[in-house]
């Protein structure tokens, strides 16, 4: 046998089998430009489940004009200039070779206008080479077309998947750069139909809801520099786990078992982890699908912890006690801290955290809730203390603010008799 080296077309082709196997793993590349961008709002059009065309467009910074041909070649990114630089990075991209993948499988039109530029460029581009660049008229950002996803790789093209598998998998994609980036606004159109159409939120909290269009519990613990924000659907119908880290949707088998053990089968789980970007290596999957973590068992505590902490907190009507009379006021610490003994407990109550949780539980977002709310330093009457006492323990979750932070502290009665030598 003859030894024979492959042509460069045969080289591309064959490896741009293992970033880009299917129409979803090109969305995914292109969000993640232009996420990288800065982009405000991202708009994703496909036709056919995207095998016959995947539109994304934003409103990012775009690409400079001298730099529109250079985006298609191997290896060539803004984002990195060192090895090292993976140490510190903040971008989805770093290896330079997204749209040089797509570009050898697809007939592609790369649109794109710089932010200090009068006009934009339009540049067309078969099987890797550039067709022609020409000026266009449009507004600051880019837009990146994809054609015929692996025309010129029939075998490929036969092996994808059914066009609503193909639809499905970018459905749940877009989902989760939405779920990660609430300020980003999204938009997925199918077919000429709107799939999806999410406004720019503030509170990540919002997006969760928005998406999955029930109501969520956040979980929030950070501790050794790793930082878990979760948030737990409140009603228990399908399960579903999803996991972010440092931003990026994540299915590392191992945590997405562990969480959904904690969590049980029945609760959506979002959740997000921070950690110093050097505890973990971005570079290990051609798709970006997993990292590889440093501290794995660290991060499962963690997890756990911050879910068990709330989910499985019985609720305080359920607590067993020698009392069950209503809570009665006991006075109002510095216009702030409401006290109240209730059951075989003295509590101590903040305010305006017991009223954000009664506002959200009768409906209202966390930050309309939370505005509404009586601020801490106003002055309570005894009336409504009273009134708010009464509500509090009608809550489903008596124990924490809608943005997850304890609202009271509770001393049990039979602590304090002890502690001044009685017996209770
Ligand atoms: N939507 C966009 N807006 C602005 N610039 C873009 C956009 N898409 C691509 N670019 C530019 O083109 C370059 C090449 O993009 P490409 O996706 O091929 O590589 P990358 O994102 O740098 O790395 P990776 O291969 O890991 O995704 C980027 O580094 C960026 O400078
Ligand atoms: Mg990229």
């Amino acid at each position: 046998m003859l030894v024979k080296f492959l042509p460069e077309e045969v080289r591309a082709k064959i490896s741009a089998g293992e970033v880009i196997e299917s129409p979803s793993d090109c969305v995914k590349e292109l969000i993640e430009n232009s996420l990288d961008a800065s982009a405000n709002r991202i708009e994703v059009e496909i036709i056919k489940g995207g095998k016959r065309y995947i539109l994304v467009k934003d409103d990012g910074v775009g690409i400079h004009p001298e730099d529109l041909p250079r985006v298609i070649l191997p290896f060539s990114t803004s984002k990195i200039e060192r090895f090292e630089d993976l140490m510190s990075l903040r971008s989805y991209g770093f290896r330079g070779e997204g749209l040089h993948t797509i570009s050898r499988v697809s007939r592609m039109l790369i649109s794109s206008r710089f932010f200090n530029q009068e006009t934009g460029y339009e540049m067309k581009v078969e099987e890797g080479k550039v067709v022609y660049v020409r000026e266009r008229g449009m507004p600051v950002g880019t837009k990146v077309e994809v054609f015929d996803l692996f025309y010129n790789l029939p075998v490929r093209r036969n092996f994808l998947k059914k066009e609503d598998t193909e639809r499905t998998r970018i459905i749940q994609l877009v989902k989760s750069y939405a779920l990660v980036r609430p300020e980003v606004s999204f938009r997925l159109m199918s077919d000429g139909k709107e799939i999806m159409n999410l406004p720019s939120v503030k509170d990540p909290k919002e997006r969760v809801e928005d998406i999955y269009n029930t109501r969520f519990e956040e979980l929030l613990l950070e501790r050794d520099g790793i930082k878990v924000r979760a948030f737990l659907s409140v009603s228990q119908k399908r399960g579903e786990i999803r996991l972010f880290i440092n931003s990026r949707p994540v299915q590392n088998r191992e945590l997405l078992e562990y969480i959904k053990r904690v969590v049980g089968n029945r609760r959506i789980g979002i959740c997000f982890l921070e950690m110093p970007q050097y505890m973990l290596d971005v570079n290990v999957h051609p798709k970006k699908w997993d990292v590889r973590l440093m501290q794995v068992g660290k991060v499962k505590e963690l997890i756990s912890e911050s879910i068990k902490r709330k989910a499985y907190l019985p609720s305080l009507s359920q607590e067993k006690g020698h009392y069950s009379a209503e809570p009665e006021l006991v006075g109002i610490i510095e216009s702030t801290i409401i006290v109240a003994k209730w059951m075989d407990s003295l509590y101590f109550i903040d305010q305006h955290l017991l009223e954000e949780r009664i506002n959200y539980e009768k409906g209202l977002s966390s930050e309309r809730a939370c505005k509404s709310a009586i601020k801490a330093g106003e002055k309570l009457s005894t009336a409504q203390a009273n009134k708010l006492l009464k509500e509090w323990t009608k809550l489903s979750n008596p124990h924490t603010c809608p943005h997850g932070r304890p609202m009271h502290y509770r001393i049990p009665l039979k602590e304090v008799y002890k502690q001044i030598g009685r017996e209770l």
